[in-house]
């Protein structure tokens, strides 16, 4: 029969997968069982998701995604309290409707934090309360670094109405909420580029030394098939292990293509391309069990190739990121993950 990726890999991390709840049903469920221990929900626990209107919550399908993980012995990640994407504006409008963002009085702008930080706070004792005892690893913040705008901070609706403050804000009601078990992380991609990984590290290091209870780092790489360098997804880990952070692979997938190029391989990838792909998960799972004191976990962003984020980014074209094919069977990749 077919190996387990988490029983291949028990001595080591788990293994994950970000699911939709449909999938938690037929033949890509019976896939998950076998393969997975861990398990994160690709868009049902966003803020879009859980909270569209002020005060009205609608759980279904986020709940699918904690029962089926539950019902089958698997970990789960929450993914996540707080982006600049996928977040209803009813968040970032005063009491009038005007966009925060856009107040130009200082003392409005004062008080507009104020609540932009109290409904943030209500909404993570709200989500945090309700799947404490279900979820122990939180993405708080996604993607705040942006070292190409002011401050290396993403000026997002969040950094131009609270400044750090939300950041701050979202781990201390997290930690409030869930209490000293569950491991609070700050997740952003592109963490193995030396300039990031920098203005991230020292993000992180003001914020531990101001009390902020940050646990570690989760760390998306989407890769391709030429970058980012293994030894810099280790090194950007280390850096973080060594300020005593935990690390996660969070959103694992390996594109076929390298930045900027938008071509197509047709839909038949051509086993060359597999073998190429292979050969580098295969290079970074062998760093990966080497150091494995640096992280706990490797969640891919997805299963199987049939449902996958890339086949429409940048473009809609082929792609086959994962270590299962669109008919579900294991791929040289999955070989080369777990044949050593
Ligand atoms: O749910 C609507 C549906 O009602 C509508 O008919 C359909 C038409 O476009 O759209 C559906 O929403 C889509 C949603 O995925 C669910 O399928 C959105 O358009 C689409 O933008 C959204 O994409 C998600 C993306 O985040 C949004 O930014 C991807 O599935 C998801 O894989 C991706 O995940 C992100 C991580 O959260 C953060 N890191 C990067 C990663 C990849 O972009």
């Amino acid at each position: 029969g077919l190996l387990s990726l988490s029983a291949v890999y028990a001595d080591y991390f788990r293994m994950g997968a970000a699911i939709e709840p449909e999938q938690t049903e037929g033949r890509t469920a019976e896939l998950l069982k076998q393969q997975v221990n861990w398990i994160v929900a690709e868009n049902a626990m966003k803020p879009d998701a859980i909270e569209p209107a002020e005060g009205s919550f609608t759980w279904e399908r986020a709940d699918r995604i904690v029962a089926f993980a539950k019902a089958n012995g698997m970990g789960l990640r929450f993914h996540t309290l707080v982006w600049h994407s996928q977040t209803p504006e009813w968040f970032f409008r005063d009491e009038a409707g005007q966009a925060m963002a856009d107040e130009t009085d200082a003392k409005k702008r004062e008080t507009n934090k104020k609540l932009l930080l109290q409904r943030l706070d209500t909404y993570i004792s709200t989500v945090v309360g309700r799947y404490k005892h279900d979820i122990s690893s939180w993405d708080v913040v996604n993607e705040v670094i942006e070292p190409g705008d002011p401050e290396g901070m993403r000026a997002s609706n969040w950094y131009k109405i609270t400044g750090t403050g939300f950041i701050e804000t979202a781990f201390r009601a997290a930690r409030k909420a869930g209490g000293p078990d569950i491991k609070l992380y700050i997740n952003d991609y592109g963490t193995d580029n030396p300039v990031k990984r920098d203005r991230l590290y020292d993000l992180v290091k003001v914020m531990l030394e101001k009390g902020v209870p940050i646990d570690g780092v989760g760390h998306q790489t989407h890769i391709n098939l030429e970058y980012p360098s293994t030894q810099s997804i280790i090194e950007s880990m280390q850096k973080f292990h060594d300020l005593g952070l935990d690390n996660q692979i969070t959103e694992l997938d390996m594109s076929l293509y390298v930045y900027k190029d938008l071509s197509d391989v047709g839909a038949d990838v051509p086993g060359d391309i597999l073998q190429q792909q292979a050969e580098r998960y295969g290079e970074l799972f062998d760093a990966l069990r080497t150091r494995k004191e640096l992280l706990s976990g490797v969640m891919f962003w997805g299963i199987s190739d049939d449902h996958t984020w890339l086949s429409t980014f940048p473009v809609v074209r082929t792609e086959a990121p994962l270590l299962f094919d669109k008919q579900l069977q294991a791929k040289p990749a999955f070989q080369a993950v777990t044949g050593f």
